[in-house]
C-alpha cells in the first residue's frame, strides 16, 4: 500500500483576518502543520500570534480564508483542542484536583474516568500532593502545572499554548519546557506555542514561523533539527546556541519589516 499524502492537522488558506471593522491584522496567511509537530510562532507585539491560536480554537472566525483542523472547521474540531494561557485561569475556590477535573467535568465525563484521569494527569504534572489545596496555596510554577494538567486531562489532539511561561522565573520556565517535552513523548498531541524568548522556542520546537507585522504575515520558517529526547544540556550545545542566534536575527529583520 503506498503512504498516502499526510493531511495536515491543522490547515490555513489565504487566511485574512480584522476585528470588527477595524485594520488588517493578518493578511493571505497559508499555514499546514502536520501531526506530531511543535510549531513556535514569534513575532512583535501586535502581529497577530494570539490571533492565529483563537483563529484555530474557533475563538473568532477569519475574515477570508478557509481554516481547516483535522478536516473540519475550528468549530466542529473544538472538543479535540485545549488551549493553554499566560496567567493560568486556575478557579480560585476550586482546589486544584477540581480545577484540573474541569475540562472533564464540562464534557460531562463518567464520574469515575473524570476521576481516574484527573489522579493521572497530577501524577504526570507532579502535583499529586497538593491536589487538595487551593490555587492562591501555589507558586506560579505549580499553578502553571495545574493549568498544564487541566489542558491534557481532556486529551487534545492539538495543544494551543500562549505564552504559558511567560510570567515566570528563567529556572522555573527551563523546568516546565523541559517537563512539557517530557509530557509530549507520553502523550500524542501536536502543538501550537507562542512565546516571546526566542530560547524557549528553539529549545521546544520541530519548526519556528516568525511573523512580521502590519499587517501580520509570515516572514521567515525556521525548521529545528535538533533531535529528541531534548534534555537541559542541549542548552550548553553549540548547534542550540547557532539556531538561537540565528532565529534571533531573523526576528530582529521581521521587526524593521
Ligand atoms: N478582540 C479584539 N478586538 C479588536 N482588536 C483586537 C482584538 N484582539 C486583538 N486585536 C488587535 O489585533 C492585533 C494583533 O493582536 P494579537 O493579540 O493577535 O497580537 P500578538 O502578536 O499576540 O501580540 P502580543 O505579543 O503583544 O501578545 C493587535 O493590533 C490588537 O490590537
Ligand atoms: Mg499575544
Amino acid at each position: 500500500m503506498s503512504a498516502a499524502p499526510a493531511v495536515p492537522q491543522i490547515e490555513f488558506a489565504n487566511v485574512t483576518k480584522s476585528y470588527g471593522t477595524g485594520r488588517l491584522v493578518l493578511s493571505a496567511l497559508d499555514l499546514n502543520i502536520q501531526k506530531g509537530e511543535f510549531v513556535t510562532l514569534i513575532g512583535p507585539s501586535g502581529c497577530g500570534k494570539s490571533t492565529v491560536l483563537k483563529l484555530i480554537s474557533g475563538l473568532t472566525p477569519p475574515s477570508d480564508g478557509t481554516i481547516r483542523i483535522d478536516g473540519m472547521t475550528p468549530k466542529d474540531a473544538r472538543e479535540t483542542i485545549s488551549f493553554i494561557f499566560q496567567d493560568a485561569t486556575l478557579l480560585p475556590w476550586r482546589t486544584v484536583r477540581d480545577n484540573v477535573g474541569l475540562g472533564l467535568e464540562l464534557e460531562r465525563a463518567a464520574s469515575d474516568r473524570r476521576k481516574k484521569t484527573t489522579a493521572a494527569v497530577l501524577e504526570l504534572v507532579g502535583l499529586q500532593d497538593v491536589a487538595e489545596a487551593y490555587p492562591r496555596e501555589l507558586s506560579g510554577g505549580m499553578k502553571m502545572r495545574a493549568s498544564i494538567a487541566r489542558a491534557l486531562a481532556t486529551n487534545p489532539r492539538l495543544l494551543l499554548m500562549d505564552e504559558p511561561f511567560a510570567a515566570l522565573d528563567e529556572m522555573s520556565r527551563d523546568r516546565l519546557n523541559e517537563e512539557l517535552l517530557r509530557l509530549r513523548e507520553e502523550q500524542q498531541w501536536t502543538a501550537v506555542f507562542v512565546t516571546h524568548s526566542v530560547a524557549e522556542a528553539v529549545f521546544l520546537s520541530t519548526r519556528i514561523i516568525v511573523l512580521a507585522p502590519k499587517p501580520g504575515r509570515v516572514h521567515a520558517v525556521i525548521p529545528v533539527d535538533l533531535p529528541f529526547p531534548r534534555t537541559a544540556a542541549l542548552r550548553e550545545g553549540p548547534e542550540f546556541e547557532a539556531l538561537v542566534a540565528r532565529a534571533s536575527h531573523v526576528l530582529r529583520e521581521a521587526l524593521v519589516q
